[in-house]
């Protein structure tokens, strides 16, 4: 396994692949891989000749009172899952190669940055956004993958590569969930056994949103309304239903919907949504 720390390496590794008329798989993470993770590692691994893993706990994504101390780095175990799903190279750059002193540039994806995570988190697509380019740069990737649970986030980083012609396939993979609903997340292992039973009412209520769709509810103050009555228990974020690509609210359920939620369970931020699609003649 070839690990790189800096970007000039990672980069001459991209290239020489490149060269050699390889493609080049890439899942941006930032470590403490679960099985959410490992869908993402293997579809990379199985749709590229090779595919490439970064680790790295983004700074400027997190505000002066978040988990960026509190977030699990969990180096060594994540290395063993890499190698066992088909990761040929892992690039986990240390902060001064990232940010080093005098670093001055941002990425600001606008509009569809404003609501949901990053109506409560402001300062946190301008940080996923500087730091994927970033990444994007030194591995130098043809397909990039990310999972739905950040649907907003996969949404931003489209928007990104189309608007900077990158030329690279974003990937979005669906949410790996627990066998009882709840959607993977690294931040799952903050949670005492009595949050994570709390937790359930997230995906609970996203269920519960799911049936009223499929039955042919089209109201998204009805929808939400049913998800809000699910989610007792823990201390709501928003519950937004939006157009999965604007991420605008809309009057009524069309075209492709995200209905996303975020709650906190004690000290931990959670996230989940679904997307729907209603049918075409509904138009
Ligand atoms: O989803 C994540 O793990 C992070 O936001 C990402 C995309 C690796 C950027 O730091």
């Amino acid at each position: 396994m070839n690990v790189f720390h800096t970007a000039d390496p990672m980069r001459a590794w991209s290239e020489a692949q490149r060269a050699a008329g390889k493609t080049i798989g890439f899942t941006p993470t930032m470590g403490a891989l679960h099985a959410g993770h490992e869908s993402l590692m293997r579809a990379a691994a199985a749709q590229n000749d090779v595919s490439v893993l970064s680790i790295y706990v983004n700074p400027t994504q997190f505000a002066p009172h978040e988990d960026f101390n509190q977030y699990p780095r969990t180096l060594d175990a994540d290395s063993a899952l890499a190698a066992r799903v088909g990761v040929n190279a892992i690039y986990a750059p240390a902060d001064a190669a990232m940010y080093p002193p005098g670093y001055a540039t941002y990425v600001d994806v606008e509009r569809i940055t404003q609501r949901l995570c990053g109506g409560s988190r402001p300062h946190f697509f301008r940080g996923v956004a500087t730091v994927v380019a970033k990444l994007f740069n030194a591995v130098r990737p043809h397909r990039a993958y990310f999972g739905q649970k950040d649907a907003q986030q996969a949404a931003v980083i489209r928007r990104m590569t189309r608007d900077l012609d990158l030329g690279i396939e974003i990937v979005e993979m669906p949410i790996v969930r627990e066998p009882d609903g709840l959607a993977m997340s690294s931040r799952n292992k903050y949670l005492s056994p009595g949050e994570r039973q709390r937790a359930l009412c997230l995906s609970r209520g996203l269920a519960l949103a799911r049936d009223l769709l499929n039955a042919g509810e089209r109201d998204p103050q009805t929808i939400i309304d049913t998800v809000r009555n699910a989610m007792n228990g823990v201390d709501i974020d928003y519950i937004e239903l939006v157009d999965a690509e604007a991420i605008v609210p809309l009057d009524r359920v069309r075209g492709t919907v995200l209905l996303a939620v975020a709650a906190r369970v004690g000290e931990t931020r959670l996230i989940d949504n679904i997307k729907f699609t209603a049918p075409d003649d509904e138009e």
